[in-house]
């Protein structure tokens, strides 16, 4: 980690949470932040983000006031505004209070076919909106075993980044799609690889790439996230099932250092 990245970690909770036991959720993990915020000795070295389900946004937003946690949205739509039945756009998630969205992630890419297109003009339209896009990007496991994981990753990246947003508007999150949910994990070398090539990509992209934050996501659990988070280039994690716990997703946050 640089001073300049400081890590975060960013809870998806994907398609979970009634009112009751996502506002429990929320409490939780408000309440641990607030206390590491009184208590020097129990500080967090990273930032912290929740994605809760759009249905939950407005109920939760109060929940985190005063706590430091961010909120943020799962997807949105391209554009401001429109007849788009059942869509949501970058606009109406900054209403609610939303600092980041996450965008492209391999169960929009793949079970709703957007395309890298798709995903750059929804990267656009946060950008517009003020929101800090969060690009997933990564390989399919037929795709790393013939060799073509960062060709793949590196297209993707190619495809997803809008012409003229800046290296702090955007985050990208390294998610190879066979480890998510699956509890495998690429090793460290592989890992190290990827996040440095996806470095190496944006460096040339543009002036200030280094600057970037690079997420790993996929199977981040608190026995393996402080050997993840020790990894060069992982700016921090994207977190599935395990940010469903408080205490789980809070011991992946304390593994930050
Ligand atoms: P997982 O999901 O932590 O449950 O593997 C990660 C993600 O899809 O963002």
């Amino acid at each position: 980690m640089t001073a300049e990245r400081r890590k975060l970690v960013a809870g998806n909770w994907k398609m979970n949470g009634l009112r009751e036991d996502g506002l429990r959720l929320a409490r939780e993990i408000a309440h641990r932040a607030v206390a590491a915020g009184r208590d020097a000795g129990e500080s967090l070295a990273c930032d912290l983000l929740i994605c809760p389900p759009a249905t939950l946004l407005s109920a939760i937003g109060p929940v985190l006031a005063g706590s430091n946690v961010m909120i943020g949205g799962q997807d949105c739509h391209a554009a401001a505004k429109g007849a788009h039945t059942g869509d949501i756009s970058a606009e109406m998630l900054k209403d609610l209070g939303c600092s980041h969205v996450i965008l492209g992630h391999s169960e929009r890419r793949v079970g709703h076919g957007e395309s890298d297109a798709i995903v750059r003009a929804k990267l656009a339209a946060a950008r517009r909106a003020g929101l800090t896009g969060i690009l997933c990007v990564g390989e399919s496991e037929a795709e790393r075993d013939a060799g073509r994981a960062l060709a793949v990753v590196e297209a993707q990246l190619a495809g997803s980044i809008p012409d003229g947003i800046g290296p702090q508007e955007m985050i990208v999150a390294y998610e190879p799609i066979w480890a998510i949910g699956t509890g495998r994990t690429p090793t460290p070398l592989d890992i190290a690889a990827m996040h440095a090539h996806i470095r190496a990509v944006l460096g040339r992209r543009f002036s200030g790439g280094n600057g970037v934050r690079i997420l790993y996501g996929g199977s981040v659990k608190p026995d393996n996230a402080s050997a993840l988070m020790a990894i060069a280039d992982v700016d921090g994690a994207l977190v599935g099932g395990a940010s469903l716990a408080a205490g789980d997703f809070w011991a992946i946050a304390r593994s930050c250092g």
